[in-house]
C-alpha cells in the first residue's frame, strides 16, 4: 500500500470552479507565452537530432521540428502544441519548468548530469507516454505509475503512463464522496465534484454562486495579464 500512499491528490473543486481557475491560468500563461515564445524548445542549442528517439518519433507522427521541440503539424492549434521534446545531451543539472511541454507525448532527458527531478515537474502531463531519463533517476510517481520501466542503452525508460484512477478501483476511493477521479500526470490524480456539488471536498450541494466566484477571478486575470505585460515590456526595453 505504500506506493498508493505516495500518490497525491491535486484538488477538490467543482467543475465550474475548475473552469474558472483554468481560465485564469490560461489567460495569464497565454499572455506570457506570446511574449516569450516557447522557451522550452530553446533550453538547449540546436535542433532535435535526427537519429534520436524524439527525432524518430517526430518523423513518424509527421510533426514539425522547431529547436528541441516537435510540434504538431496543424495550423489550427494555437498556441502550437508540443508533442515531443528532446533535451538529451544538454548538460542540464536541474529540470524545473517544462510546463510549455505539458501536452507532450514523449520527452527525452537522457545524457544529462541531472541529480534528481521532483515528481511535481510532471504534474498535469497526462498525455505523456514515453519518458527517457538518465538511468539513476527514478520514473516520476515511481515504478507503479508506469506500465513498463526498463534500463536500455544506459537510460531509464518509463513507458505507458498508468491511470491513477483505475488501480483496481482503489484510487477512486481517495476522492471524496460526490466527486469524480481523473488522471493528472504520472502518480497524480485529480478529484472534481459531481454535478450539483461544490466547495471544499464537494460537501456543498446546490447551485454554485457563479458571479461571486467568476467576478473576482476575471478581475484578477485582467490584473495579472496587465502586470505581466508591463513587466515584459520593461524587460524588453531594458535590453
Ligand atoms: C534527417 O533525416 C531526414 C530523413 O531521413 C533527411 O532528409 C535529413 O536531411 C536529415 N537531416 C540531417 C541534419 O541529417
Ligand atoms: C553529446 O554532446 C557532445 C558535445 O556537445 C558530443 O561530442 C557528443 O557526441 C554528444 N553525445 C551524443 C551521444 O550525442
Ligand atoms: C535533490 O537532491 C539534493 C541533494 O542531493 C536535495 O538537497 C534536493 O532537495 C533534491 N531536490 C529535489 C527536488 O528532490
Ligand atoms: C523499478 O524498476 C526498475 C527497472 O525494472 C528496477 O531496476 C527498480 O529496482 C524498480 N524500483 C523499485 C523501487 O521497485
Ligand atoms: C481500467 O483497467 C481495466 C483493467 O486493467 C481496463 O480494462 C479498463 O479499460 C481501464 N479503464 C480505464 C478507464 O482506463
Amino acid at each position: 500500500m505504500t506506493s498508493i500512499d505516495k500518490k497525491k491528490m491535486i484538488a477538490v473543486y467543482s467543475w465550474k470552479e475548475s473552469v474558472a481557475l483554468i481560465l485564469l491560468f490560461n489567460i495569464s500563461f497565454n499572455a506570457s507565452d506570446r511574449l516569450s515564445g516557447l522557451q522550452v524548445c530553446s533550453l538547449c542549442g540546436g535542433k532535435v537530432p535526427n537519429g534520436t528517439a524524439a527525432g524518430r518519433f517526430c518523423s513518424q507522427s509527421a510533426g514539425r521540428i522547431d529547436g528541441r521541440c516537435c510540434l504538431r503539424n496543424d495550423s489550427t492549434s494555437d498556441p502550437e502544441r508540443i508533442i515531443g521534446l528532446d533535451l538529451s545531451n544538454c548538460s542540464l543539472t536541474r529540470v524545473e519548468n517544462l510546463q510549455d511541454a505539458s501536452e507532450a507525448l514523449m520527452i527525452d532527458l537522457s545524457l544529462n548530469p541531472i541529480v534528481n527531478i521532483s515528481d511535481d515537474v510532471f504534474q498535469g502531463f497526462f498525455d505523456l507516454k514515453c519518458l527517457i531519463l538518465p538511468k539513476d533517476i527514478v520514473c516520476p510517481g515511481g515504478n507503479s505509475s508506469w506500465q513498463k520501466v526498463e534500463i536500455q542503452k544506459g537510460n531509464r525508460l518509463c513507458e505507458g503512463q498508468k491511470n491513477m484512477c483505475n488501480q483496481t478501483g482503489q484510487m477512486s476511493l481517495n476522492c471524496p464522496e460526490n466527486s469524480l477521479c481523473a488522471p493528472y500526470g504520472p502518480g497524480f490524480y485529480e478529484c472534481s465534484c459531481a454535478e450539483n456539488y461544490h466547495g471544499y471536498k464537494c460537501l456543498r450541494e446546490g447551485t454554485f454562486p457563479v458571479l461571486q466566484v467568476f467576478g473576482p477571478l476575471a478581475l484578477s486575470a485582467v490584473v495579472i495579464t496587465f502586470l505581466l505585460w508591463v513587466t515584459q515590456r520593461r524587460k524588453a526595453k531594458s535590453l
